[in-house]
């Protein structure tokens, strides 16, 4: 529709139609089924503000979204179409690796496939918009949503936002198998302090905008077409009320003109913070900031027409918020084509398809991060191996965002190793949860029933197995209900009866492998004490137990790389690779000088640090070459290093560029990415691998905030992870 027609439409709307069209709620105030991703209450909602109502979220398929925008336009005062949103992290029905398994590809495009496949599936259900990339940059493992992060580097962050922006809406999120993004949680919503969720971030501002920023402002750059505010406070002030927040960073200066939704209940919490004395005030200072949909809570229904009426909000912001979503609604073509792509037909033929399952497959193989080898992997089918642990057979391996998907379409890892047609041994040992424990996931309740008696023969099960074995895969990790949303975790260990577990199956069996799953970064000290092998799955998504029995029997190398670093012990977090060197740098060698910036108890140096991951070959590099050793403002040198293949198996390995300033107005980090490439290597094969070094690469918030590069010194590291020391130099300015 032109847009002098939305104009027009906006202003034949009343007062009322104005204020219902901005507001967001879930599948509880209408027939069929919904799901609650949030603290739900039926306060307040009237009838006619769900007869007015501009969008709904986790209202899915075909059927249910076709019958209910009929039934909504033909009450609808205007016919003005609902716009479908619904969290579709990483895939609908076919799951892909958690975001944090997909930052360790450090294979965008690969990404990207995932996102245009979810697109797919979720458009043909009906689905208009997802809530989904979540770009928070990540450096506290004990923070459960870091699973949906892509980690603790602002660079990689950027390249996978955009990737998936793309993924999700395509050239024109209109076109069939298109939906819309929406960008979250902004901002610095990764910065929860002490990890836990909802807490506040004390970050500053040169903090938030060279680290925590920039993967929005691509996401925002790539065309998304939603912004979602985050629940923390920023500079103790709710993101959502947050006027500089939302009005000058991401409109002004980031230019973004599409339409803000606030995330769950977000404006009623304004209140919650104390930054509003009631939901009337709360009301007022979202409207004030910019915030345009208000989910799932009453703020807008209820008063911005006492507050217009009184004169204490200009009916203007009102016409703002509601030109945004009435424009949103058109860039998805939803007033020609109010069902879009809603199809029973096509969703029988696209979900969970077999080349959805394969792709999935693909990317899930290339989100392992191999850990540690002590020459136990690949394994040979001839070899006797027993598959142990609760994961050997658990499939709720789809990751704590994969609400609508089916845990029971997932393949276990013993699925996945029958069906490579391998003859193993196969024993739980004991679940992922404790005997009697019980979590609450995002949608449903896990309860472990087993009886402590039972769970004692389990264990002697696997003993027995692991005696009668020349290896033991134990498949272990945390539940995927203890990440995500609401899970913040102080000890980010495996559980305490998988390490009896993992204890009492390395006394009978020296060649154990550990393959762990989880949504974090976790302290795996004392799996790395017993274990010759550790790699981490993440949360691998449907085709898991396919995947991860391909790579450990060597049909595909591991490839991934850490995306967030593995700490020594939750006593170092936040730990992540791009710190500061502080006045008193600590080099991690032995030394009786007490007064360095260090612990008495630990070490500084993560287990396992970003960027880190092995495959079933090594590589070796050449000394980097830089084409000039000076470099003037505007000009462009280049970096190039050659990486060789040493072994005799194929394998990728993911060649790492980074850039220290030496000496900046402010401090600056020892090192930051500024470039990665992904390479597979034959046995033998070399490869020169040469990257652009720019000025905007050399940019930072200098001490007036300013974001410009300084002239210097700058060091140039390149190799295959991200503690490299292969080194040069090179001179700015
Ligand atoms: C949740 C999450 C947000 C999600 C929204 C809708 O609380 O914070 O990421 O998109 O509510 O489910």
């Amino acid at each position: 529709m032109e847009q002098q027609k939305i104009e027009a439409l906006l202003g034949e709307m009343s007062l009322d139609e104005k204020i219902n069209q901005l507001f967001q709620g879930n599948g509880m105030f209408y027939e069929g089924e919904s799901i609650a991703t949030g603290p739900v209450s039926a306060q307040g909602f009237t009838e006619q503000t769900i007869r007015e109502t501009g969008s709904v979220l986790s209202i899915i398929g075909a059927e249910t979204v076709k019958k209910l925008q009929k039934a909504h336009m033909e009450n609808h005062p205007h016919k003005i179409p609902l716009v479908f949103m619904a969290d579709i992290i990483n895939g609908y029905k076919t799951v892909f690796p958690i975001p944090l398994g997909q930052g360790a590809m450090f294979n965008p495009e690969m990404a990207k496939t995932g996102a245009e496949v979810a697109a797919k599936e979720a458009a043909a259900s009906g689905i208009h918009v997802t809530f989904a990339p979540m770009v928070d940059l990540v450096r506290d493992a004990r923070w459960g949503r870091v699973m949906e992060s892509t980690g603790e580097d602002a660079y990689l962050n950027s390249v996978y936002a955009k990737a998936l922006v793309e993924g999700y809406q395509g050239e024109d999120p209109k076109a069939p198998g298109k939906i819309g993004a929406c960008v979250k949680h902004f901002a610095g919503y990764g910065g929860a302090m002490a990890g836990r969720d909802y807490n506040n971030a004390e970050l500053s501002e040169r903090t938030l905008r060279d680290d925590y920023l920039p993967a929005y402002e691509a996401a925002v750059k790539a065309g998304a077409l939603l912004v979602m505010t985050s629940f923390n406070t920023l500079n103790h002030v709710p993101s959502t009320a947050n006027k500089w927040l939302m009005r000058q960073v991401l409109r002004e200066e980031m230019g973004f003109d599409g339409a803000v939704i606030s995330d769950w209940a977000a404006i009623e919490e304004i209140k919650n913070h104390g930054a509003a004395a009631d939901l009337k005030e709360a009301a007022k200072l979202a409207m004030e900031a910019g915030c345009d949909i208000d989910m799932m809570t009453t703020c807008y229904a209820n008063y911005l027409k006492e507050l217009i009426e009184n004169k204490e909000l200009d009916e203007k912001l009102l016409d703002e918020a509601v030109l945004r979503v009435l424009e949103l609604k058109n860039k998805l073509g939803l007033f020609e084509n109010p069902y879009k792509d809603a199809d029973e037909e096509a969703e029988k033929e696209l979900l969970l398809c077999k080349d959805h399952r394969k792709k999935a497959k693909e990317a899930a193989k290339e989100s392992f991060v191999l850990l540690r080898n002590k020459k136990m992997l690949p394994l040979k089918k001839d070899e006797k191996v027993a598959f142990i642990g609760p994961y050997v057979e658990e499939k709720s391996i789809i990751g704590a965002w994969s609400v609508f998907a089916d845990e029971a379409d997932a393949v276990s890892v013993k699925e996945g190793v029958k069906n490579l047609g391998i003859k193993a041994i196969f024993a739980k040992g004991c679940d992922s949860l404790a005997p009697g424990e019980t979590i609450h996931g995002m949608n449903k309740k896990y309860t472990n029933n087993r009886s402590k008696a039972d769970a004692e023969i389990m264990l002697g099960e696997a003993v027995d197995a692991a005696l009668k074995a020349d290896k033991v895969v134990l498949c272990i990790g945390e539940h995927m209900a203890q990440t995500g949303e609401g899970a913040s975790r102080a000890d980010i260990t495996i559980p305490k009866h998988q390490k009896r577990l993992l204890k009492e199956v390395a006394r009978v069996n020296k060649n154990v492998i550990v393959v762990l799953f989880t949504g974090r970064p976790l302290d795996v000290r004392k799996i790395k004490e017993v274990a010759k092998a550790i790699m981490v799955v993440w949360m691998p998504g449907t085709e898991g137990g396919n995947a991860i029995a391909e790579v450990l029997y060597g049909k595909t190398a591991p490839s991934g790389k850490l995306p967030m670093s593995f700490p020594y012990s939750v006593g170092q977090v936040p730990v992540f690779y791009d710190e500061f060197r502080t006045g008193r740098y600590y080099d991690g060698k032995p030394t009786e000088n007490r007064f360095l910036s260090k612990y008495l108890d630990v070490p500084n140096k993560p287990l396992y640090p970003f960027g880190y991951g092995l495959s079933y070959t090594e590589f070796s590099y050449s000394k980097v070459k830089l084409s000039a050793d000076c470099m003037k403002s505007g000009e462009e040198i280049t970096a190039s290093v050659k990486v060789k293949n040493e072994g005799r198996r194929e394998g990728a390995e993911v060649v790492q560029l980074y850039i220290c300033d030496e000496v900046g107005s402010v401090v600056r980090p020892v090192r930051e990415l500024k470039g990665f490439e992904k390479v597979w290597l034959a046995p033998g094969e070399e490869k020169e691998i040469t990257f652009t070094i720019t000025e905007e690469m050399l940019k930072f918030y200098d001490i007036n905030m300013e974001y410009k590069a300084e002239p210097g010194k700058f060091i140039v590291y390149a190799g295959g992870c991200s503690d490299t020391e292969n080194a040069a130099e090179f001179t700015f300015g």
